[in-house]
């Protein structure tokens, strides 16, 4: 059964990290079975109780670490924008990896900016561009004024829209904020940089594919370990961008 993120899960996810657990009771009581379901599931999931014993935000740091481990995508000295970055587990994963805290003396310094629509709590390390939406051409601007030399060499996406439910109409916002991000890349992308992104697989990811393989070098599918087997969340993995003209008005 496909359980998606509602409103009213975010809600529940919101009174757990801040330990209210009686806030999350609450609003467990009289809600459907569906948001029962979606609770009895979380405060079971290993990768939750994982995240609270290695201090990560949330959960989803283990999607990250999982993809980076196999691939190898963030090392010392690179930039990383982390888009729909809240609360901020990718960011808390990409900042020792990429030295953003000039931790490791020997190697050199990168860089992690992360931007949500959603405030972020502060990280030593990251700098965060909140609230403020990625699609939005003022954000676009300040991006490029705060990432050093105005480019990533490596731009993540783990956004989500807040979903509706409706299947298609959740997968055609979520493809449209990939391909928003895609038609930015010519500007902020670093020729030879990264793009991994997550997609709610649907009949537009093939769109999203298709022009993937025609501006990178190489384009796969990954579905980590970490993401739940009844989730149609995949990721896509682009490397060695390949510079295209760019299509953002300015
Ligand atoms: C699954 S969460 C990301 C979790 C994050 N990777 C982490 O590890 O902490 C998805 C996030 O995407 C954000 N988001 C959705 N649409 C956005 C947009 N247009 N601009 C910026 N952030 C957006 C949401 O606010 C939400 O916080």
């Amino acid at each position: 059964m496909q359980l998606r993120l509602t409103s009213r899960c975010w809600k529940l996810l919101c009174a757990l990290r801040h330990e209210r657990f009686h806030t999350a009771a609450q609003h467990c009581k009289g809600r459907t079975g569906t948001e029962h379901l979606w609770l009895m599931r979380h405060l079971k999931d290993p990768y939750v109780k994982a995240a609270k014993v290695e201090c990560y935000r949330c959960r989803s740091a283990f999607k990250l670490l999982e993809i980076n481990k196999k691939h190898k995508i963030l090392r010392p000295g690179l930039r990383v924008l982390d888009c729909g970055a809240a609360p901020g587990a990718w960011s808390q994963v990409a900042v020792p990896r990429v030295n953003a805290t000039g931790t490791d003396p020997s190697s050199p310094v990168g860089f992690v900016l992360g931007v949500d629509l959603l405030h972020i709590h502060p990280l030593e390390g990251a700098t965060f561009l909140c609230p403020a939406d990625v699609t939005n051409p003022k954000t676009f601007q300040r991006i490029m004024e705060l990432l050093p030399g105005g480019k990533a060499d490596v731009i993540l996406s783990d956004m989500a829209p807040n979903a509706t439910g409706i299947r298609d109409l959740d997968h055609d916002r979520l493809i449209s904020m990939c391909l928003t991000l895609l038609d930015m890349a010519p500007d902020i992308l670093h020729p030879g940089g990264t793009l991994l992104c997550k997609i709610w697989a649907g009949s537009r990811s093939h769109w999203l594919q298709k022009r993937l393989t025609e501006e990178f070098q190489s384009t796969r599918n990954i579905k980590p370990e970490a993401s739940r087997k009844e989730s149609s969340e995949v990721y896509f993995l682009a490397t060695q961008y390949r510079r295209r003209k760019s299509s953002v008005k300015q």
